[in-house]
């Protein structure tokens, strides 16, 4: 089952395309060696089962509100824009600093923004292919020039390091993007999102919300940490990753074999091979980098996309597609044609950048 707002090719008055990229990613990194010392696992599992080798981790002192504020400025800087100019912040995230105020709130102090409309989406791992279609509606639609849509998470905060089973996947970060108008046959084509409540529990944080809120025997029990029902999680992301891509291609005219580059959610690198598997995808047209950061949630996606920007992988019009799945359960696909010359940019390391 999928569901989504009406294709975009209703011919928009204005499209939105990228204009920024830019990641942050906390210094200390954790490998597969490091974790198989401190939990029942081997980092031969680890590779073998997920494709992760190492992941960074946020320590006390780094928050999902830095390491956002550190990507936003990074994008910002990367398309040659002042904070001043950002109409809009919208920030895709599961592990706020806070349970309120929204994290976007916090970005919008720490770079500096206007008093501007600011709030965050709760789509988990899906967060940013729900808020970047959100971001590209406010260009669209002339309510906004310029729009920040960040992914950021810091999950490692919520995990239970005692189930092997769960915090050997996941690591923290940041990714920002800056859209701006740009011509009507480039930017965000077309967008797929889907969401089914009915499998809420099959990755989940039982308690901490208002339905059961923090207390003694919820910390004993430690059921404000991720839960997760692996497998079937597994081969939810295998079908619908797939399915999803493809409806969102079709909502543009267009099918696998236009897609220059996938970039996929880095949860699996089984689930990422099976996806492209099932859509007749050859290895080079998939970006892989889930062995280097692991899931980082809503930051996945974006930390994807700014490290192929980065490495040459995306050309001016090329079609890029992002396909995200997770809690929720939710999923969606965002087809771009990429409106931004690569070779026009300056080559400065601003994809980049990490906190200690
Ligand atoms: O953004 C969405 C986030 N979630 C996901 O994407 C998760 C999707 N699911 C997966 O990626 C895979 O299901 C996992 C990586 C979580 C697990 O891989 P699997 O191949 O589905 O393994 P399994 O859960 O079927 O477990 C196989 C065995 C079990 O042992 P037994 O019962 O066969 O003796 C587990 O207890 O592996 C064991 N196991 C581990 N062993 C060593 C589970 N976790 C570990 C571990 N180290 N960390």
């Amino acid at each position: 089952m999928i569901t989504a707002r009406p294709s975009v090719p209703s011919q928009p008055v204005r499209r939105a395309g990228i204009v920024g990229l830019g990641m942050s990613v906390p210094d200390l990194v954790v490998s597969n060696y490091d974790l198989e010392k401190r939990v029942d696992t081997s980092a031969e599992w680890i590779r073998t089962r997920t494709g992760i080798q190492e992941r960074r981790i946020a320590g006390d002192s780094i928050t999902t509100s830095m390491l956002g504020t550190q990507a936003a400025l990074n994008a910002l800087r990367d398309a040659d824009i002042s904070s001043q100019s950002v109409d809009a912040i919208i920030c895709a995230t599961t592990s706020g600093d806070y349970l309120w105020p929204s994290t976007a709130c916090l970005i919008q102090q720490g770079i500096g923004a206007n008093p501007i409309c600011a709030f965050d989406v709760a789509a988990a791992c899906s967060g940013f292919v729900y808020a970047l279609d959100l971001g590209a509606q406010y260009i669209e639609s002339g309510r906004a020039e310029t729009v920040l849509v960040v992914g950021a998470d810091t999950l490692t905060k919520q995990l239970n390091w005692e189930d092997r089973s769960t915090c050997v996947l996941f690591g923290d970060g940041a990714a920002a993007v800056i859209l701006r108008s740009c011509n009507p046959d480039e930017g965000l084509l077309a967008t797929s999102l889907g969401a089914d409540g009915g499998g809420s529990e099959l990755i989940w944080i039982p308690a901490g919300g208002t339905k059961t809120p923090i207390s003694h025997c919820v910390l004993d029990k430690k059921l404000n940490t991720i839960q997760m029902r692996g497998p079937e999680v597994y081969k939810f992301a295998v079908k619908v990753m797939g399915e999803v891509a493809i409806d969102a291609l079709s909502r543009c005219g267009l099918t696998c074999a236009d897609v220059d580059l996938l970039i996929p959610h880095q949860a699996n690198i089984r689930i990422i091979q099976s996806a492209a598997e099932r859509m007749g995808l050859c290895q080079d047209r998939v970006f892989i980098n889930v062995e280097r950061y692991g899931n980082t949630s809503a930051a996945s996606v974006p930390i994807a996309l700014s490290e192929a920007v980065k490495a040459g992988r995306i050309q001016h019009g090329d079609i890029v597609v992002l396909v995200g799945f997770g809690a929720g359960l939710t999923w969606g696909a965002n087809v771009i044609r990429w409106s931004r010359d690569e070779s026009d940019c300056r080559k400065t390391d601003s994809t980049t950048g990490g906190l200690e």
